[in-house]
């Protein structure tokens, strides 16, 4: 049974709103591809596209860009973005590709590939890639820090104890280590040509409440919000008006930088 938790229309909204679009790691991803076959890249598939931040990315660089997601709000939200006509959207089952053996270029999974039965799609993207197609798989850790002026460590305090306080929320799919997770998907790749990267900060500037908003996506917030709405809004107004008041702030439209710690790894089919 695949687990399903993005299926809410509110919380695919947030989604498109609020989560961090990785360009920063998609230059990374095609330098990879490049050195292995300098083609015309045909196909990217972005399995667990959610609300295609991320797939959208993909389409300079290739013929076709399809997002992939069992949830169909995800997509629904997906198709609102002002998408580029090579990209389009299916939903399916990320062990279950709709795609023909051998046919694809790139399969990504972002911030995805541990909600998944994971044995099963390493063996269905290894069955859609074509030999020197390339698997990419990236996530960050849930340790987002802050920086803002000279309070950067007293923020970033803050919302260590916000995270340690949803950390009992966590899906048990996921245990408590989602980069424990990626680094087993990695070891139990057997492609020899394979490489890992881990912490790559990724920053991004944005209101107070744009951060707060992107927290509150994550899925143990959720299931909090599921059980105990209000509990799940007093610690997230708890948590701004700590935040608010370190800052010397009174507005949580005052910018801040977000960083966040990017892992993945990149792998070529031989
Ligand atoms: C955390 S979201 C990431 C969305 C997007 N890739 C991003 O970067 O923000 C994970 C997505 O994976 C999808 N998903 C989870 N399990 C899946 C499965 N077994 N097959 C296909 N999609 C799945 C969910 O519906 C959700 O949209």
């Amino acid at each position: 049974m695949p687990v399903q938790l993005f299926e809410g229309k509110d919380h695919a909204a947030a989604y498109l709103q609020y989560r961090v679009a990785p360009r920063e790691l998609i230059s990374r991803i095609m330098s990879y591809m490049e050195k292995g076959t300098p083609n015309q890249f045909k196909l990217a598939v972005d399995v667990g596209c959610g609300s295609g931040q991320g797939t959208i990315l993909l389409a300079p660089y290739f013929t076709k860009v399809v997002g992939t997601d069992i949830s169909l709000a995800q997509l629904e939200m997906a198709l609102t973005q002002s998408n580029p006509p090579n990209i389009s959207y299916r939903q399916s089952l990320a062990e279950e590709l709709p795609f023909a053996s051998g046919e694809v270029d790139l399969v990504t999974a972002m911030t995805a590939a541990h909600w998944f039965d994971r044995q099963k799609f390493l063996l269905e993207a290894d069955r859609v890639l074509r030999p020197g197609g390339c698997l990419a798989l990236l996530s960050y850790t849930m340790d987002m820090e802050l920086e803002y002026g000279d309070v950067s460590d007293t923020l970033s305090d803050i919302c260590k104890e916000f995270y340690t306080l949803l950390l009992p929320y966590r899906d048990p799919h996921i245990g408590s280590s989602s980069l424990k997770i990626y680094s087993d998907m990695f070891e139990s790749c057997s492609y020899p040509d394979k490489e890992w990267n881990e912490c790559l900060r990724v920053k991004r500037t944005l209101p107070l409440n744009g951060y707060i908003g992107m927290v509150q996506t994550f899925t143990p917030f959720q299931k909090l919000l599921q059980k105990d709405p209000a509990e799940a809004e007093r610690l997230s107004d708890d948590m701004r008006n700590k935040l608010l008041s370190a800052m010397k702030a009174s507005s949580p439209d005052a910018d801040v930088t977000v960083v966040l710690k990017f892992f993945y790894w990149l792998a070529r089919k031989p």
